[in-house]
């Protein structure tokens, strides 16, 4: 199902709650939250206490985006925190297999990300196993980059493999995201748009989560 799903990253932290609510106002039922390392990514943000700081404010689903070496240490604890999803970088997985898995025993869906340098058929064996591919549409690691357009033809040949294989898989893209490009990523195959800068730091997060939400459900209605 087709969903814009706010970044907290842009959000501010010491107002959470209320940035919540305001991208809730606007129609948001998913929540991206962003961990990173500062040795997978050169950044570091948030863990598992902010996660259930979090879902004790919003019912909203709440997408955590591992961007962090070896997360088969840190998954139990974040799903104990309250992500309901949760996904890993293929590039910082030795055993991406056994990884899913251990996220889907743990009780969340499990997804699996990719750099823009990274091909989706490094994705192949593990098609089945994901809930859902999220493509990354600028290098991790920091909010209010430039979206890179040549990632929407790995959305396209994603939306084609799984057709062609009957996966119940969503796809998810992530950076860059603005009122000019969603349609396009949307018409490539995007379930779930993930975007921060563009809504967090608009003058009115809601109208800003609104007014996406509209032109998605207009590109689909195109498309069709
Ligand atoms: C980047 C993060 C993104 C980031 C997107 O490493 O994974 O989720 O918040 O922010 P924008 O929409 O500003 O590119
Ligand atoms: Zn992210």
């Amino acid at each position: 199902m087709l969903q814009i799903v706010p970044s907290l990253l842009s959000a501010d932290f010491a107002r959470l709650a209320e940035e919540i609510a305001r991208v809730e106002r606007g129609g948001a039922a998913m929540l991206h939250l962003d961990v990173m390392d500062g040795h997978f990514v050169p950044n570091l943000t948030l863990g598992p206490p902010v996660v259930e700081s979090v879902r004790k404010v919003t019912r909203a689903k709440l997408d955590v985006h591992l961007m962090i070496e070896d997360p088969d240490r840190y998954i139990p604890a974040f799903v104990a925190a309250g992500a309901d999803l949760l996904s890993v970088h293929q590039e910082a997985c030795r055993h991406l297999h056994r990884t899913l898995r251990l996220i889907q025993s743990e009780g969340a869906l499990a997804g699996v990300v990719i750099n823009p340098a990274t091909p989706v058929a490094t994705l192949d064996e593990v098609l089945e196993v994901a809930d859902y591919v999220l493509i990354m549409s600028v290098n991790p690691g920091f909010g209010g980059q430039k979206f890179i357009p040549a990632v929407l033809d790995k959305v396209r040949t994603l939306d084609r493999q799984r057709r062609e294989r009957g996966l119940a898989l969503e796809i998810e893209i992530d950076g860059g995201i603005t009122t000019q490009n969603l349609a396009d990523a949307v018409r490539a195959g995007c379930d779930w748009i993930v975007t921060g800068s563009s809504i967090f730091h608009a003058s009115d997060p809601s109208a800003a989560v609104a007014e996406m939400r509209q032109i998605a459900r207009d590109a689909t209605a195109i498309q069709v």
